[in-house]
């Protein structure tokens, strides 16, 4: 069955996106504004009690955090300084073809001349190509909510998850098992020139590094994703990169609670570690944008969506199977798509993004056994099991920190 979207979901769809711009425009304002708040708290305190805290450079420590805010702010500019990966820019009205055109395409994270991309620009599934016509005016009403920047903070310490040197450890933790898994599964094929027909998928990519070192292995890698942060952050880390550490962020500088001393809060962190561009010659890298299910789950209809159904040899997940509304679906879809004896290689907690919802979204939330239970149901054989204890995104220098222990297993085609 094809997939359509009514005038009223595109619409919404551009809302959404011009909304996501204006949060990354007005990142400095709003954070900021946080910061003063503290700075005007002291006002309210007694002369003594401020002179106490000059004298621990407390508001000196203000003015540093202000400081970091706004070479964030510059970076986060950055990302959103190139709207036409959607095909648009946005300022400029396009003529009704053009538009007509640019709907729908895929995002397609081209590397210059040294990547073959595996995917066209052809599906019409995805509606995540907005018309930014009138975006501009659009964006100076749109007040941020405290939601979407800390989905804008999260994407600065997801930087350092996936390209930074000090996020090796923790992606390592997980990225590294899954890789000796799909190493392991194909040791036919020793070597990376030998990978170069293994087809293999990673939904929710985030930010592209485990896509891109399974790439960096020789296979024909494509991540995919739907949010729009990661969307445009991982453009211009992947495709307007010249340099390793071209970029420092800050990305611990936004909460003042469980830091240890002023290190674990202002430490620069340095991206990217590696030259994403750097990709051998004959690499097959793509990412595509739109939704799991709309993309890989639904069926193929002649001149219209790419056949999926047992197109891939190996579906990564890490950290992803939890943000099924209906886990059966994702299942389902993951099997079909795979080849005869593809394997699904998984890490990952059940934190189910959708339980507790707001927006009256159904929310199917199954504990580990039972969730095993099913993928044997629809006909995995599961092996290679463990659990892999790791944080995410987290600060390692923080006095607070959060370990999943994520289940891990390699999973074949019965
Ligand atoms: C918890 S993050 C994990 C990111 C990455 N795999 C990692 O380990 O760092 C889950 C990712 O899945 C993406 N995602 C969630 N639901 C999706 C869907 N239906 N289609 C595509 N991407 C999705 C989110 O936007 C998010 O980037």
């Amino acid at each position: 069955m094809s997939q359509t979207f009514s005038d009223a979901d595109i619409e919404e769809e551009q809302k959404h996106f011009s909304n996501v711009i204006a949060t990354f425009q007005q990142y400095a304002q709003y954070s900021l504004a946080a910061n003063n708040r503290r700075r005007k708290d002291i006002y309210t305190l007694p002369q003594g009690d401020k002179e106490l805290l000059d004298d621990l450079g407390y508001r000196q420590k203000l003015q540093e955090v202000d400081k970091a805010i706004l070479v964030n702010a510059e970076f986060l500019k950055l990302i959103v300084a190139n709207p036409e990966i959607f095909g648009h820019d946005l300022d400029f009205p396009k003529d009704a073809d053009e538009d007509r055109a640019c709907r729908g395409t895929l995002h397609d994270h081209s590397h210059g001349d040294v990547h073959s991309h595996s995917h066209s620009h052809s599906h019409d599934h995805a509606n995540v190509a907005p018309d930014l016509r009138g975006i501009s005016k659009h964006q100076r009403k749109y007040k941020p909510t405290d939601f979407d920047m800390d989905k804008l903070r999260s994407t600065l310490k997801q930087f350092v998850r996936d390209w930074s040197q000090e996020g090796k450890e923790e992606r390592e933790t997980c990225y590294a098992p899954i890789k000796d898994a799909l190493v392991a599964h194909f040791s036919d094929k020793p070597s990376p020139q030998s990978r170069q027909n293994i087809r293999v998928l990673v939904p929710g990519a985030g930010l592209g590094r485990l896509a891109y070192d399974v790439a960096n292995l020789g296979f024909a890698c494509q991540g995919n994703e739907f949010s729009h942060y990661m969307l445009l952050a991982s453009y211009l880390i992947l495709n307007r990169t010249d340099a390793i550490g071209q970029y420092t962020i800050y990305p611990y500088v936004h909460s003042f609670s469980n830091l240890p001393d002023r290190e674990a809060m202002l430490r620069p962190v340095e991206i990217p570690d590696v030259l994403p561009s750097a990709l051998p010659a004959g690499s097959s890298f793509s990412l595509v944008a739109g939704d799991f299910e709309e993309i890989y789950g639904t069926e193929y209809e002649e001149g219209d969506l790419e056949p999926q159904a047992g197109q891939w040899d190996a579906v990564l997940t890490c950290f992803f199977i939890d943000t099924a509304k209906n886990i059966v679906n994702y299942l389902r879809i993951i099997h079909r798509i795979l080849a005869p004896g593809g394997v699904w290689i998984n890490a990952g907690p059940l934190l189910w993004h959708f339980e507790n919802n707001t927006t009256n979204d159904p929310s199917i939330e199954l504990d580990l056994e039972e969730l095993k239970m099913l993928a044997r149901k629809i006909g995995f054989v599961i092996s290679n099991e463990r659990t892999i204890d790791t944080t995410y995104t987290s600060n390692s220098q923080s006095m607070l920190g959060y370990v999943y222990k994520t289940a891990f297993w390699t999973a074949t085609k019965a």
